[in-house]
């Protein structure tokens, strides 16, 4: 089937800064898919962007992300662009044993192995576009770990090296690495970490989208909006000294 359009497949497009890159990407006239496990927040978005494709899967399972691969190929006879957005965050005291070692593997399955398995799945359809991109949205906490939320900071550091390393291999098939490495955001998963007393001011959805897209079209490889620029710098000049700023209280409330 010949393509008229370029299709970009958001995982995690349903909200936050998935949904506001996915309306870059329509403003660009691209076919935009996006993902979620919520359907109902799916249904909103279609209702609110007409336009817009969404595909309720759950990142973490074999079958969903087999099923979304075919579907892709069906309707548009594959996609250009994997962007690997899906993510959670959650805060854990790892002295304290009450913890729920089942809520971290999660979190280490959807952040880190879901790119890997989407990657691994969608190659061909990548290689076949002749333009491919895949894009990893890591975090600033990928320079400098965030010790309230320690698994959470392992798995964007292992994210962003994996994709340091796929880049050079990508490239030899032709098909781009991009790295988004946001700062706070104002988002759900911001929200409920409720970060606001740790003074870290959020950046709006819509600003890390504009910044995203002008480094994007740039054809910048690290991007790096607000103060992730700061934290990868100082994470190389001064290590402790910016650990220490970022984690003045180690433990989060309420746990
Ligand atoms: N907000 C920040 O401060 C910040 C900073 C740095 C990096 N990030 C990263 O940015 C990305 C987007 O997060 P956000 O802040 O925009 O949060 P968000 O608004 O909570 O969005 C997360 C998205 O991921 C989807 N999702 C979660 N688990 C999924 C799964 N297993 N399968 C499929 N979809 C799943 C959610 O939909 P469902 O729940 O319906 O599945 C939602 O669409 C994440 O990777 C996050 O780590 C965020």
């Amino acid at each position: 089937m010949a393509k008229s359009k370029k299709v970009v497949l958001i995982t995690g497009g349903s909200s936050g800064i998935g949904l506001a890159i996915a309306k870059k990407f329509l403003d660009n006239n691209y076919e935009v898919v996006v993902t979620g496990r919520n359907l109902s927040k799916l249904q909103k978005v279609k209702t609110d962007l007409p336009t817009i494709h969404i595909e309720q899967g759950d990142v973490c399972n074999e079958e969903d992300v087999k099923a979304l691969v075919l579907k892709m190929e069906q309707t548009f006879g594959g996609i250009d662009v994997l962007f690997n957005n899906a993510g959670i965050m959650n805060l854990v005291d790892a002295g304290n044993e009450q913890n729920q070692l089942e809520r971290q593997f999660t979190e280490i399955e959807i952040n880190f192995h879901a790119p890997i398995r989407l990657l691994h799945y969608f190659l061909p359809q990548l290689k076949k576009s002749k333009k491919g991109t895949v894009i990893n949205t890591s975090s600033g906490l990928a320079y400098v770990p965030f010790a309230q939320a320690p698994t959470y900071s392992g798995t964007k550091a292992a994210l962003h090296f994996w994709t340091l390393a796929i880049r050079p291999q990508l490239r030899r098939h032709g098909i781009k690495v991009v790295e988004l490495l946001p700062p706070v955001v104002d988002t759900k998963l911001a929200k409920d970490a409720d970060l606001k007393d740790d003074n870290l001011k959020p950046m709006a959805p819509e600003k890390m989208a504009a910044i995203f897209w002008k480094d994007f079209t740039n054809g910048k490889e690290e991007i790096t909006p607000g103060l992730s620029k700061q934290l990868k710098l100082m994470s190389r000049l001064a290590p402790k000294f910016i650990f220490g700023q970022l984690n003045k209280q180690p433990i989060p409330k309420n746990k």
